[in-house]
């Protein structure tokens, strides 16, 4: 039996706030650190230990890169301890979707193998297969085996031949996922890629059209449906950067896309998986995270998580949809630069941005 539970220990201290803070537009700009954020973080420690006095996160729908990297450069930049569990990127979720499509194999070992296909910039394929995906291919990758899929894209530059030494064998086999990992490097090459995926005749040893619609959330198709698995990371439209107006994100992209497959279909309607801030899988993990770090702290269950960011279509919907101790906390010193009043984050604008795209049900079950 488990020893009985000291609740002395865990009552000592008083109770604190736990943070989830943004980053791109909340304490990074571009290159630059905005100035007061180094002295902000330090509130959140022992002025004389340097010890943690609040459980602290970063959760941010920026990626492209592991936790432990992203943990590194954050606490060169900041100045603070970063551990790589602090850290929550918006495709941080997709370890455990890997573990799922292992499990699913194993019991299904008789099906052909397919491939994941990543887009993203360089790095972006050994992060998914850090997660655990098997036969992942790099877009650039596939462009490198086959040229002519990508007519107006600029032959890659520099580098070693590959992202990943297995492409030419991977790129030979049926495409299974497309995994949107972080902001496209080339939009045409990628959209092209991912629309060959999208309409590719079904493979050989498919269950016959019919069998797998899409109505039942899984992201495949039958009858002319969607057979292929799309997923996407990071809803923002656009972020702040070092130019003085907000650029275009990764959600931006899956919205061409969705916009593209409806063209080229006659009208169907692409599904999406999607991660990252505002959906729920996002919050239930940060949560978790949060949580083992305040019982490591010994302080009591948290009044409340404060979640400091700067886009309200994803920090803020996101927090306010959480609930319970989610506290959202709207700054200015990014992609809002509201002068007054208060942003609208209701779900009508949401919907409108993402027009055709609908929601894979795992990842948005809210
Ligand atoms: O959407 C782009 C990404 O850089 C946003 O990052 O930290 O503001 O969630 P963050
Ligand atoms: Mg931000």
């Amino acid at each position: 039996p488990p020893p009985p539970r000291r609740a002395a220990s865990t009552t000592r201290r008083p109770p604190a706030p736990a943070f989830a803070l943004d980053i791109d537009g909340v304490l990074l700009r571009g290159g630059a650190t905005l100035p007061r954020a180094p002295a902000a973080l330090r509130l959140l420690f022992d002025a004389a230990t340097g010890a943690p006095t609040h459980p602290l996160l970063f959760l941010t729908n920026g990626g492209g890169t592991t936790e432990g990297a992203r943990a590194a450069t954050l606490a060169d930049r900041l100045g603070v301890p970063v551990a790589p569990e602090q850290v929550v990127l918006s495709h941080t979720p997709l370890a455990a979707l890997a573990a799922a499509d292992a499990k699913a194999a194993a019991g299904n070992a008789n099906a052909p193998p397919t491939s994941v296909l990543v887009i993203g910039g360089r790095g972006c394929a050994d992060v998914a297969a850090g997660y655990g995906f098997g036969h992942v291919l790099a877009a650039a990758d596939a462009a490198r085996v086959a040229p002519s899929v990508a007519p107006f894209s600029a032959p890659p530059r520099g580098g070693p031949a590959f992202e990943r030494a297995d492409a030419p064998d991977v790129a030979r086999l049926p495409v299974g996922s497309v995994l949107v990992l972080h902001d496209s490097t080339d939009w045409g090459r990628d959209t092209q890629l991912a629309m060959d995926a999208l309409t590719a005749p079904p493979p050989a040893g498919s269950p016959p059209d019919g069998g797998n619609d899409e109505s039942d959330g899984d992201g495949g198709g039958g009858g002319g449906g969607q057979r292929v698995r799309v997923i996407a990371c990071n809803a923002d439209l656009t972020f702040p950067a070092d130019h003085a107006r907000p650029r275009l994100a990764q959600g931006a992209f899956t919205v061409a896309l969705c916009a593209v497959y409806a063209a080229v279909t006659g009208g169907r309607t692409l599904t999406v998986g999607r991660l990252g801030k505002p959906h729920a899988v996002q919050y239930a993990l940060a949560g978790a995270r949060l949580d083992a770090q305040r019982a490591a702290l010994r302080l009591p269950p948290v009044p409340a998580i404060y979640a400091v960011g700067d886009n309200p279509y994803s920090d803020v919907a996101g927090a306010n949809g959480a609930g319970g101790v989610w506290r959202s906390v709207l700054v200015r010193t990014g992609n809002w630069g509201g002068t007054g009043g208060r942003p609208t984050t209701g779900s009508t604008r949401r919907t409108m941005w993402w027009g055709t795209c609908t929601t894979l049900s795992p990842w948005d079950s809210r």
